[in-house]
Order: structure tokens, then C-alpha cells, then sequence
């Protein structure tokens, strides 16, 4: 039997409805904030994401699904590296949705001018090939925000709030969401805070895990991240990105948080909260549900540095997104389960083959009603038919027998009380519009 790859969902059923009530939640509430939705293509030339992302990044560097067409497969073989391929032949799947979007924007000229940014949001799969494990899949859907033209800390601060608010309209308590929040500094300070990190790994490098010491060449700051129990220890020692921060940086990072206690947000400051993109600037925040251990369902910040690294005009900017399966499997474990029940229809039943044309009709008038009708053409009892409506949730159910097709009626069920009710074949549409 053919099988999903590890690490991959099909979404259907309830798990499909949940999806589109949170992509419907996010239109509702993202659209009042004046977003529009933006899609991209799920590949993307690689440049795109190690530009964007960064080249030391872990999604880069290990979990980026690459992308060949067939007709160049072979012939990569043949040369045994990708050195001799195009950069338009060199794609990935994208990991995560900004870099595409801002690509995206500077390359449709939407980046913004004067006072009007470019605001946008999307409901996508991603992929990332990492070991798969609860919360972890290498698809997986993201809903996120993008805000580009934005400088000011108010927006930091608003992209905070507009996401509680999602969560919150999804079922979640919002005394159990914790938020962490920290700022990365900037071109400013950030370069010499780095170099502070690096030299405290080299000081400790005897007590420090092969990963470690690989991560002070490249990227001594995802050190903070390191799940090895030594590493995290000395780690809590290293120096703090927040008594590092230029003057600018203090100032925003102070203007963010006086934005979220003015709007009653509880927060905790986490020096330590790094994330894993390296395009973050200032601000940085991460969603956690407390109590429900599925990782962050949600994480974003500022990048003020990835609209020009992209070949636009610098631009400031600053977004989020979330992951969909992480939220639904926090709903379950908070109690709070996102069920949402199937839509009510009518079902059409029959007694006999002669009353098929009547069972097409009524249902076709339904449908072209706008109404969502159901029948079974496989001339199974009533009684089966009745079992089906019920498991499709019909909440009215219409029967053709030999005395309704004689004389022109329909005798209309309601699927809870069991009352029956004749209805004029013409009259159809306007009843059950009435009663469904
Ligand atoms: P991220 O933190 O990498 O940020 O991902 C956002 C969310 O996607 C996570 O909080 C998590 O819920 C979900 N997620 C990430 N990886 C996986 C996975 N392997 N399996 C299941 N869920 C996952 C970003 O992607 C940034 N682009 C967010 C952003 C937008 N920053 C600024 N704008």
C-alpha cells in the first residue's frame, strides 16, 4: 500500500474544517487591520531563503528540502555537485513564509512609499526537513502576517496583540498564553554582542558540546537554543543581548513594552530568546501554551534588514506567524479541542429504483438554491439511508415513495423530532430553506 511520507498529514474531515476556520479567523480579523492575503510559490529559487533566512541558519543549512526537476537529476549525478547549475536551477521548497513574501514585494514593486506599507497575509504549507516528532512535521501549515513599512514600536507592539487575539478567537484561554519577548539589537550593536558570545564559548569550549563549538564560528548565538543540559548551564552565564543593546535598540525595545503594558498584555522579558532566522532585528517574541508542551505555537519580530538584503529599498518591517498543527494539538491538551461541526444538509431519500429522476431533481433544485443536499443513488434501504443522513448530519431529510412521486409531493422528515411534514414539489426549496 502506497504510504504519506513521515512527518507529513492529509488533512481532511474535521482536521480540514479546523484548518479553514482558522485561515477563516485570520481573514476576519487580519482584513480589520487592513491585510490582504498573499500566496507565493511553494518553491522558490534557493537564494531566496539563504539571503533571506541566512546562511548559518539551521533551516538552511540542514532542513531545506531542495528542489530538481527530473530532466536535470541526471545530470547532477553525472557531475557529482550543483556547482555547474544555474541560480534559476537551484530551488527549494520554502521553509517558512517572509523571505518569499518580501521577494515577492520587491519584485511586484509593491515596497512601500511615504506613508502606505505593504500588508499582507497567508495561509500556506511550509516544509522543513526536520526529525519528525510531536509538533514537528516537515509539512506544516503556517498562518503569518507581514507588515512591511513599519517602524515604529507601536507596530511591534500591534503584531503582539492582533496575534492574541487570533488565538484567542481560535478557544484559547488567554491567561495561558505566555508571551516571551526580547530584542536582538541591530547592525548597530548586534556584531559586537555576537563576538562577546563567541569568545564566552571559546573561554568555556572544554565544557561545551561538538555543536557548540561548531555554532561559535558560524552563528554563536544559537548556542542559547542548544538543548545539551552542560551547554544550557554555562549558556545562562554567557553575556545578555540586553545589556548590549545600542541606544536606538533600548529605546524601541523600552517603547514596545510600554505600548503592551498600556494595552493590559502580560509578557515575560527573555534575554536568552534568540530564534532560529537570522534576518530578526529589535524585537523578537515567541507564544507558548503553558502547560501544553508542543513548542511555541507561534513566533515572530522585526526585520528591518530583509527588504534591502532582497534588493529593495531599506525598509523596516516586523511580522509573525503560527503553525496550525501545533495550535490544534495545544486546543486538545488545554481542553479546548477546535471542533467544528459539519455543515447541515438535506438528504434526499428514495424507496424504489422508478423514483431516481425525482431524487436527481429534488437535489439538483437544492443545490442551485444554494442549499447543501445530499442523495445515494445506490438503491439501499430506507433504513440505510436514514443511518447515512444521520452520519452526514442532515437535519432534514426528504423522501420520495410511490405515493409522493404519484401525486406530486414530497414528505419532508426533520432527522431530531422525527416529525413529517408533505410539501408541494415547487414548494421544496422555500421550505427547507425555512427549516434547515
Ligand atoms: P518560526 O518560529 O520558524 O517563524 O515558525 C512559526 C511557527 O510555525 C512556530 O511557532 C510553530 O508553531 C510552527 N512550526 C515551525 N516549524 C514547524 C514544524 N517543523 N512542524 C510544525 N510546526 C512548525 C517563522 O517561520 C517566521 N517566518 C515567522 C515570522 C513572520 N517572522 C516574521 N514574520
Amino acid at each position: 500500500m502506497a504510504q504519506k511520507i513521515q512527518g507529513t498529514e492529509d488533512l481532511y474531515g474535521d482536521y480540514m474544517r479546523a484548518w479553514q476556520h482558522m485561515q477563516d479567523t485570520a481573514r476576519e480579523l487580519f482584513g480589520a487591520y487592513g491585510f490582504d492575503m498573499i500566496e507565493t510559490p511553494a518553491i522558490e529559487q534557493i537564494d531566496t531563503f539563504v539571503h533571506g533566512i541566512g546562511e548559518s541558519t539551521d533551516v538552511v543549512r540542514k532542513e531545506m528540502f531542495r528542489v530538481v526537476s527530473g530532466a536535470l537529476f541526471s545530470t547532477l549525478l553525472e557531475a557529482g555537485s550543483e556547482h555547474g547549475l544555474k541560480p534559476r536551477q537551484r530551488m527549494a521548497m520554502r521553509p517558512e513564509g517572509t523571505a518569499g513574501v518580501v521577494r515577492a514585494v520587491v519584485e511586484n514593486n509593491l515596497v512601500p512609499q511615504g506613508s502606505s506599507p505593504a500588508k499582507f497575509w497567508y495561509a500556506e504549507a511550509m516544509f522543513r526537513g526536520e526529525r519528525p516528532q510531536k509538533g514537528r512535521l516537515r509539512q506544516f501549515h503556517q498562518i503569518g502576517l507581514e507588515w512591511i513599512g513599519a517602524s515604529d514600536a507601536a507596530s511591534d507592539s500591534e503584531c503582539i496583540i492582533v496575534l492574541l487575539e487570533f488565538f484567542k478567537r481560535l478557544g484559547f484561554d488567554p491567561a495561558q498564553l505566555h508571551v516571551a519577548l526580547n530584542s536582538m539589537g541591530d547592525e548597530a550593536c548586534r556584531p559586537a554582542y555576537r563576538e562577546k558570545v563567541r569568545q564566552f564559548i571559546v573561554d568555556h569550549q572544554d565544557a561545551m558540546c561538538d555543536d557548540c563549538l561548531e555554532r561559535a564560528k558560524i552563528n554563536p548565538l544559537r548556542s542559547f537554543d542548544c538543548k545539551n543540559e552542560a551547554c544550557h548551564a554555562i549558556m545562562q552565564q554567557a553575556p545578555l543581548v540586553t545589556d548590549n543593546l545600542c541606544d536606538a535598540c533600548v529605546s524601541h525595545y523600552d517603547q514596545v513594552k510600554a505600548y503592551l503594558h498600556k494595552a493590559g498584555i502580560a509578557f515575560s522579558e527573555d534575554p536568552t530568546l534568540v530564534r532560529g532566522l537570522d534576518y530578526y532585528t529589535r524585537t523578537v517574541f515567541e507564544i507558548d501554551v503553558v502547560g501544553a508542551a508542543v513548542g511555541a505555537i507561534g513566533g515572530g519580530g522585526r526585520y528591518d534588514g530583509l527588504v534591502e538584503v532582497s534588493g529593495g529599498k531599506p525598509t523596516p518591517a516586523v511580522g509573525f506567524a503560527v503553525g496550525f498543527e501545533r495550535i490544534m494539538l495545544a486546543l486538545a491538551s488545554c481542553g479546548h479541542p477546535l471542533e467544528i461541526p459539519q455543515p447541515s444538509c438535506v438528504y434526499v431519500a428514495y424507496t424504489d429504483a422508478p423514483q431516481r429522476q425525482a431524487v436527481f431533481d429534488a437535489t439538483l433544485a437544492l443545490r442551485r438554491a444554494g442549499i447543501r443536499a445530499e442523495a445515494d443513488y445506490q438503491g439501499r434501504s430506507l433504513k440505510s439511508q436514514f443511518k447515512q443522513a444521520d452520519k452526514l448530519g442532515a437535519s432534514l431529510c426528504v423522501i420520495i415513495g410511490e405515493d409522493e412521486l404519484a401525486h406530486n409531493y414530497y414528505t419532508v422528515r426533520d432527522m431530531q423530532t422525527h416529525e413529517q411534514t408533505c410539501v408541494e414539489v415547487d414548494g421544496l426549496v422555500a421550505f427547507v430553506s425555512e427549516h434547515c
